[in-house]
C-alpha cells in the first residue's frame, strides 16, 4: 500500500514537472501570430520530380549552390566541405572547414568563395585557406549568418537569420515568432562589419512570409519596401536570375497530416496557441510532425514588380524536399537541399506556360 502511494505521488511529482519544466523552462517566449492566407500562386506541376542528380551520395545536405566564371559548381556541406564540380562533371572534395553550419555562398568578383557560417560568422575561401571575415557586430558575436551576396562597390551584405537562436535551434526561432534577424555589411576596405537592418523576421536575406527589398543605390538608397508578402511557405535563400527576376525557395513549413486528411496548414494552429509552441519547443522531436519540409519542395521565379511567374514543386517529396535555394545558371535551375544528398538539375526549358 506504502509503495502504491509513493508510486502515485511519485507519477504526480514527474507530471508537474514536466507541466512546469513546459513553461518554466522552455526556451522560447512566443508571441501569438495571425498568419494571412497564401496568394494563389501556381498549379502543382512536379517538375521538380524530374531533376538529374549531381553528386549523389558525395554532397551531405547541399543548403545552397554557387558557379563561378569558369562554370565551376560550389556548395558547402553537412560534413564540414566546400566541394566543387568541374565542368569535366568531376566532384571534388575542395577546402575543409570542419563544421557542419556552412549555408549560402557566393563567388566574390575577385573569384574567392565568400561562406555564410552560423557558428563563425562570414567566411572568405580562397585556394589558400580560410578567413574569417566577420566574427562580431558591435561587439556581440554572430550567430547563423545565412546568406551573402557582393555589391558591385565590393562591400559584402549578408542575413542574419536570428541573433538568438543557433542554427540547430532554428525551428525555436519560427515558434517565438519575433523579428531576431538582421541585414549586416561587411566593408573590405574598413575591415568593419555592420547593422543595415534589424529586426528582421526569421532573415534569411528576406523575411518569414514577406520579402523585403533594400535599396542600396538611386534615389532609394537606405529605404526599405515589401518585395513581396504571403507566401505560400517561408521563403529561403533568394537570387537573382539572368533576366533580372528573381528565384525563390519556399520552404514548405504547413502540412496536411496523411492519417487525417485535414487541409488546413497545421502552422496556422501552431501559431495561435502560446501552449503548443511551449510544447513544441520543450520536445522538439514533435516538431516531425508539424513540419512539411521534409515532405516537399517549392520554388518560384519572381518578377522586378513582385509578381510570381512561374514555379515548380515536388508536392510529395518523393524526389526533392526542403529546397532551400536555387540558381539559374546556363538556361537550368540548381537547387540546394536540407533533406538531399544531390544537387538538383533542371533545364528551363521545362516550363509551366
Ligand atoms: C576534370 O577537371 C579537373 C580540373 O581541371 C581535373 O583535375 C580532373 O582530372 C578532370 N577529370 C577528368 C576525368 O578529366
Ligand atoms: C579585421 O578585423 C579583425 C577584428 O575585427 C581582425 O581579427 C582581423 O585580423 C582584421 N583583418 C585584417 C585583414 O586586417
Ligand atoms: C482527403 O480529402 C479530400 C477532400 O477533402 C479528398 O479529395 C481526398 O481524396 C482525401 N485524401 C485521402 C488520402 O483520403
Amino acid at each position: 500500500m506504502d509503495s502504491m502511494l509513493y508510486f502515485c505521488s511519485f507519477l504526480m511529482v514527474i507530471l508537474q514537472a514536466s507541466l512546469l519544466k513546459l513553461v518554466l523552462f522552455s526556451p522560447i517566449s512566443p508571441q501569438i501570430l495571425e498568419i494571412p492566407s497564401p496568394s494563389p500562386t501556381f498549379t502543382s506541376n512536379s517538375y521538380l520530380q524530374i531533376v538529374s542528380k549531381l553528386g549523389e551520395g558525395f554532397v551531405d545536405r547541399p543548403e545552397d549552390v554557387a558557379v563561378d566564371k569558369m562554370g565551376i559548381v560550389y556548395t558547402a556541406t553537412r560534413d564540414g566541405w566546400i566541394k566543387r564540380r568541374h565542368k569535366n562533371g568531376t566532384w571534388q572534395s575542395w577546402k575543409y572547414i570542419g563544421r557542419n553550419t556552412l549555408l549560402g555562398l557566393k563567388v566574390s568578383s575577385a573569384g574567392h568563395i565568400l561562406v555564410c557560417d552560423a557558428q563563425e560568422g562570414l567566411l572568405k575561401v580562397t585556394e589558400d585557406g580560410v578567413t574569417v571575415l566577420a566574427s562580431h557586430v558591435n561587439g556581440k558575436k554572430l550567430r547563423l549568418a545565412d546568406d551573402v551576396v557582393e555589391a558591385s562597390d565590393g562591400s559584402v551584405y549578408f542575413s542574419v537569420a536570428s541573433t538568438k537562436f543557433g542554427l540547430h535551434e532554428w525551428f525555436l526561432d519560427m515558434l517565438e515568432a519575433k523579428p531576431h534577424g538582421q541585414l549586416l555589411k561587411y566593408s573590405p576596405s574598413l575591415n568593419q562589419t555592420s547593422v543595415i537592418l534589424d529586426n528582421l523576421a526569421f532573415a534569411n536575406g528576406v523575411a518569414l512570409f514577406r520579402c523585403l527589398k533594400y535599396w542600396l543605390k538611386e534615389e532609394m538608397k537606405g529605404q526599405t519596401e515589401m518585395f513581396i508578402d504571403n507566401l505560400v511557405g517561408a521563403p529561403d535563400n533568394i537570387k537573382l536570375a539572368p533576366d533580372g527576376s528573381f528565384w525563390i525557395a519556399l520552404i514548405q513549413i504547413s502540412y496536411n497530416p496523411p492519417l487525417l486528411n485535414i487541409t488546413t496548414p497545421r502552422l496556422n494552429f501552431i501559431h495561435k496557441s502560446r501552449a503548443t509552441k511551449h510544447l513544441l519547443a520543450t520536445f522538439p522531436n514533435l516538431m516531425k510532425w508539424v513540419m512539411g519540409a521534409y515532405d516537399k519542395a517549392m520554388v518560384v521565379n519572381v518578377a522586378a514588380d513582385g509578381k510570381i511567374t512561374k514555379g515548380f514543386d515536388d508536392p510529395t517529396g518523393k524526389v526533392m524536399s526542403f529546397v532551400t535555394s536555387v540558381l539559374e545558371y546556363d538556361d537550368h535551375l540548381y537547387l540546394g537541399s536540407l533533406n538531399c544528398d544531390f544537387i538538383g538539375k533542371l533545364p528551363l526549358t521545362t516550363s509551366t506556360d
